[in-house]
């Protein structure tokens, strides 16, 4: 059993995602626990080269953690062919070119997501990996959530029967920035730099919906800039131009309905930040980041409606927790080891940039549909 080097460009690890979800708890992570290990028994250990755009705090980051390599040259750290992969989590709208750039220098790409700002780029990029032979992967960390992995067990346990509807919950109160600082960065509330509730939330929804429940056949969304003035970083009024709220239904190939509410202006009144509740014939869940329910059809109270009485049933104590019955580890470690074994071992990968570019279609989709107010299909999208 050897230990094989792998070399990762990390480009934004300065950054909220980049630097706790990815760094820290993935890729150091992973260095901590001596690498992944491949099936024949070797281990495949990063070898970080950070990138960023701050010299100072990059410096800050790479000597807080006893790394040696960075750069605020992502050029320089391209043509290094020491590093075959390049992760990318910088802002949105700095995506595309230097995920070109990433192609063209022949590396295996891993990114956040969105892939893109439009479609259009989304799909190019899926095109150019696909004539470069770019071994490609896009972050779609919410499958691996233990709350929803319990729900992929009950899904091919066949607890639901028939799937019926799907309802989700997502948001929380982001600040607005005056009184008490905001805690998400400003340009998510500006479209001009990216932002956007849809082009941030809807790329996770067409995975999570995609994976779990079935093709999405077309949207229907409604968007709101419920708040319209919030305060930046520096503290500095600015008009907020993106969507910072979306209800959205989605049908799906077979029938299924899913409703998903999606909101930076929402009060937490449920026990996570995401709630999924799945209702089928035999069986209903309801799922968050970590807890699992279900209540089976046997055990489906028979309520009647009656106004005039206070009803003392608890519908709450109808509910049967899931165990966990196995470990859970941080999603974006998992789907980590998941990439780089299949970038080592060319395994089959399912969350490439073509799920990446189904995903940027539909947060175009779900625009549109607001701006027209109309139902938007969606054709499969199979091949780049
Ligand atoms: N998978 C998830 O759950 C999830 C959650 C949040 C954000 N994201 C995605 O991750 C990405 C980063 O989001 P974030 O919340 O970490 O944002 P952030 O603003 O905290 O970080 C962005 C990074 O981009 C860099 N950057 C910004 N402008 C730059 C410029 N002009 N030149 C070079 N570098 C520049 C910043 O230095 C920073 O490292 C976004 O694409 C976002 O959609 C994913």
């Amino acid at each position: 059993m050897a230990e094989r080097r792998i070399g990762i460009i990390v480009n934004g690890a300065t950054g909220r995602m980049g630097y706790r979800q990815h760094l820290v708890r993935s890729l150091l992570a992973i260095q901590e626990q001596g690498g992944v290990e491949l099936a024949d028994g070797d281990r495949l250990v990063p070898d970080l080269l950070l990138v960023g755009r701050n010299e100072e705090k990059l410096r800050g980051v790479a000597e807080k953690h006893g790394l040696l390599n960075w750069t605020t040259d992502v050029d320089e750290a391209l043509a290094n062919d020491d590093y075959e992969v390049y992760f990318d989590a910088l802002v949105t709208n700095l995506r595309v070119e230097n995920l070109k750039k990433a192609i063209a220098a022949g590396k295996a790409i891993y990114t956040e997501k969105p892939t893109a700002e439009t479609f259009e780029d989304a799909l190019e990029l899926a095109r150019l990996a696909t004539e470069h032979g770019t071994v490609n992967g896009v972050v779609h960390d919410k499958l691996y959530l233990p709350g929803l992995l319990k729900l992929r067990r009950l899904l091919e346990g066949g607890f639901f029967g028939e799937i019926l509807s799907v309802r989700g919950e997502f948001g929380y109160w982001v600040y607005e920035g005056d009184w008490q600082a905001a805690q998400r960065p400003s340009w998510n509330y500006r479209s001009e730099d990216g932002g956007g509730i849809v082009a941030d939330m809807f790329p996770h929804w067409n995975y999570v919906i995609e994976e779990l429940f079935g093709r999405i056949e077309d949207v229907y969304a409604q968007t709101a800039t419920h708040i319209g003035t919030r305060w930046d970083e520096k503290g500095e009024e600015y008009t907020a131009t993106a969507d910072d709220a979306a209800y959205g239904i989605f049908r799906l190939e077979g029938g299924t309905v899913v409703q998903m509410n999606s909101s930076w202006d929402v009060r937490v009144h449920r026990d996570e930040l995401v709630e999924f509740q799945v209702d089928g014939t035999k069986g209903s869940a309801v799922v968050g980041l970590h807890g699992a329910h279900i209540q089976p059809r046997e055990a489906t109270p028979k309520p009647v409606w009656n106004p005039d009485v206070k009803d003392p049933h608890n519908y709450y104590d109808d509910w049967i927790e899931v165990p966990d019955n196995e470990p859970f580890d941080n999603g974006f470690k998992v789907q980590w080891e998941d990439f780089l074994r299949h970038y080592a071992e060319g395994r089959a990968y399912p969350y490439d940039f073509l799920s990446g570019a189904r995903g940027v279609r539909l947060a175009e989709a779900g625009l549109t549909s607001a701006a027209e107010g109309r139902r938007v299909s969606l054709d499969p999208l199979t091949e780049a």
